[in-house]
């Protein structure tokens, strides 16, 4: 595990790098804002077992579930690309998420939006762009139009957690 990732994990904590704050959302602490160990391995094993060239994510907070896909994506492919985003990465987070990716030596690798999703995908989707994994973790009351568009125009494969959706109408690939 990256030590960077690991820190975080043990301490609870994250630094802008002049305040250290719980590792907790700022305005709703009962709220998840990170993936946990458990759910972190999984990653591991899904990006190891599909090593994608392209990865996407959407939903960044402090960039917990970045850090386990490009732990993952390094141990796994030579070159890889992993795009990311979310609308509020310099505001609620105070630019958190990107400063873990820059000290955990993963800037080379993450091509950030700072951008609604709904709004991001269809441009690259216009892109042409392929992705081989996506993982969906964004504001889960839009998941279900999310999952819909990836399957009407993309048909990428992706990986729904921690859904607002029941389990049974959760569409887990394309
Ligand atoms: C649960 S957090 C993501 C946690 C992250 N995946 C992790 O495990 O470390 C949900 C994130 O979705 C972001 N978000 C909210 N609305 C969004 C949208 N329309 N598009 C993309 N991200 C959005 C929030 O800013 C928040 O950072």
């Amino acid at each position: 595990m990256n030590a960077v990732l690991e820190r975080i994990l043990t301490t609870r904590t994250v630094t802008d790098g002049s305040t250290v704050l719980p590792l907790s959302h700022p305005d709703f602490p009962n709220l998840p804002v990170h993936m946990d160990e458990r759910e972190g391995r999984m990653l591991e094993r899904v990006i190891a077992a599909v090593r994608p060239a392209v990865s996407l994510e959407i939903g960044f907070a402090y960039g917990v579930s970045t850090l386990f896909i490009c732990g993952a994506l390094a141990a796994a492919c030579a070159v890889a690309t992993h795009i990311v985003m979310d609308p509020h990465q310099s505001t609620q987070w105070r630019g958190i998420g990107l400063r873990n990716v820059r000290e955990a030596g993963y800037a080379g690798m993450v091509r950030f939006y700072e951008e609604q999703s709904e709004f991001v995908l269809p441009r690259l989707l216009a892109e042409g762009i392929k992705v081989d994994f996506a993982l969906i973790d964004g504001w889960h009351t839009f998941q279900l139009r999310e999952d819909a568009n990836l399957e009407l125009c993309g048909g990428w494969p992706m990986l729904a957690l921690k859904s607002a959706q029941p389990p049974q109408q959760r569409s887990q690939s394309c």
